[in-house]
């Protein structure tokens, strides 16, 4: 049987390698992403078909603790139970700390941070039960080392793995794993939103002096997803060229 895999934010730069990548492994994947998107992800669906691939899409605003479970009821019933949950779906609203105003902290740990319960909490006890799962949290390299401009980010990403850690402790003797990935700077348009100066600054200062393809990041996920990474809970994966070591 297929394993059944939900990515949330999965139309998005990196959420869309990661669902080509675990489609082509063998999974059902359904790819989440906010209701404004509706438009944007039938098409997002008909590229994937063009490419050979059948992915469902489905939306929610992961925010939303009610919206998030109404999600996970309708993939459960169409699709059966969720088996590998990448929560990946997050949010920039870079600022100076001095110019940040509260709807950008609140935003930024709603969708990044908040949504990590949301949608964890519907498919936990069900993993529990059935004995198999996989919680792959989608954090960043400043979760780990702090960025300028990031405060409200750096903060949600940070909270993702210390939910990781606890987490894993709780699902580890139940067949649930529960890991992060650590991104450094990719090529999507969250990197694009960046000014030039400062992008070209930071690719000068990541050692492999380039950003990471999605498809990249997606191949670590792929191995975190599958059965083999059986014995692998609580870590948190640094896919990041180099640009910190720890
Ligand atoms: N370190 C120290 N000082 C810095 C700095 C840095 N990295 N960057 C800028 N400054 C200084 C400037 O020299 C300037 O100093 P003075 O006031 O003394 O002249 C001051 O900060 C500018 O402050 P402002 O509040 O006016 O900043 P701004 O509005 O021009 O820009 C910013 C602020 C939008 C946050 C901009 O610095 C920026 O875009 N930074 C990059 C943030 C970043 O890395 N985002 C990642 C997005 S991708 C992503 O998040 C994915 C992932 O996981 C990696």
């Amino acid at each position: 049987m297929a394993r059944i895999a939900l990515v949330t934010g999965g139309i998005g730069g990196i959420g869309t390698a990661i669902c080509t990548r675990l489609a082509k492994d063998g999974c059902t994947v359904v790819a989440n992403c906010h209701p404004s998107e509706a438009q944007a992800a039938e098409e997002w669906k008909q590229a994937r078909a063009a490419e050979g691939l059948d992915i469902a899409t489905i939306t929610a605003d992961v925010s939303s603790f009610e919206d998030s479970t109404r999600m996970i009821q309708e993939i459960t019933e169409k699709f059966g139970p969720v088996d590998i949950l990448v929560n990946c779906a997050g949010i920039t609203r870079d600022k100076t700390f001095k110019k940040m105003e509260l709807a950008h902290w609140e935003a930024v740990i709603n969708v990044n941070l908040n949504s990590v319960f949301n949608v964890t909490r519907p498919v936990w006890d069900g993993m529990l039960e059935r004995g198999f799962g996989r919680i792959i949290n989608i954090s960043s390299v400043n979760g780990q080392r702090g960025q300028f401009g990031q405060a409200n980010y750096s903060a949600a990403k940070a909270g993702m793995h210390g939910f990781t850690m606890a987490l894993a402790q709780e699902g580890a003797s139940k067949g649930v794993t529960v890991n992060t990935i650590s991104p450094g700077y990719v090529e999507t348009a969250m990197t694009l939103a960046m000014d030039d100066s400062v992008r070209n600054s930071i690719i000068g200062g990541i050692p492999m002096r380039r950003m990471a393809q999605p498809e990249e990041i997606a191949a670590a996920i792929a191995f975190l997803a599958s059965d083999e990474s059986s014995y692998l809970t609580g870590a948190n994966l640094p896919v990041n060229g180099g640009l910190f070591m720890h």
